[in-house]
């Protein structure tokens, strides 16, 4: 039986420990190549002015960055220390010229209509307070023929595969917070009534072995 969703808060990872830990758990994922850009290349997004939602660190924006030379990537994080350690990982990157991060809360998105030519967030939809805002400003913010992708976990993994991942994640600091995150992570099926209900319903959902992800095109 699949537990029921238990929400976590839309404030993201505020604490300035908590993000030198998440900081050191997203590089050892950077490391294991486990970032989902791939989704996002498979989606059709490697060009363009890219918006990325909740950042974090910006490991995963900054992987997709530096195989796409023609690109701009703009992050939008509400957390201002998760901003301040993502713009010094892009630094060391040596991509400052083609990387921003605002702080903003994605539900209201600090961009006028029309801005991006595509949208991906990773590992963020969980802490969403409505998602279906989120996806209706998504809808707003992109230029007609947009493209986005939204990867994240999702709760319906095996048991054993859920305490694989939680015995191998390091820092093992971090192993609580996998666990809440997990259990706010949505079904393919809960995705799928939510995008439903907003401007992105003509998304798609695929599913892998331990998460899932929303692609599609804006009309
Ligand atoms: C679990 S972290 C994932 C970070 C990164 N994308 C990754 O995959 O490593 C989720 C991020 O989303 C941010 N976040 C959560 N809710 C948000 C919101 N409403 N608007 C913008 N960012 C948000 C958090 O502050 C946090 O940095």
């Amino acid at each position: 039986m699949i537990r029921q969703r238990k929400a976590e808060t839309d404030e993201g990872i505020q604490n300035e420990i908590t993000v030198e830990v998440f900081d050191k758990f997203a590089r050892t994922m950077r490391d294991k190549g486990w970032n989902n850009v791939d989704s996002f290349i498979k989606a059709g997004i490697c060009s363009g002015n890219v918006l990325e939602i909740g950042p974090g660190p910006g490991y995963v924006g900054l992987e997709w960055l530096k195989g796409v030379p023609e690109a701009t990537l703009t992050g939008c994080e509400i957390s201002p220390a998760m901003i301040r350690t993502a713009e010094k990982n892009a630094q060391d990157y040596g991509l400052t010229e083609r990387v921003s991060y605002v702080e903003g809360n994605c539900m209201e998105m600090p961009f006028q209509d029309k801005t991006f030519d595509a949208v991906f967030s990773n590992g963020s939809l969980h802490e969403w307070e409505n998602p279906v805002r989120v996806f209706n400003e998504i809808a707003r913010v992109l230029k007609p023929g947009g493209l986005f992708c939204i990867s994240d976990m999702r709760r319906d993994v095996s048991p054993m595969l859920k305490w694989l991942v939680y015995f191998s994640t390091k820092p093992k600091e971090i192993r609580p917070g996998f666990l809440t995150s997990l259990n706010a992570a949505y079904t393919a099926e809960e995705l799928t009534e939510l995008f439903c209900q907003s401007a992105l319903k003509n998304a798609a959902v695929q599913k892998d072995f331990f998460g899932l992800s929303l692609s599609g095109k804006i009309q």
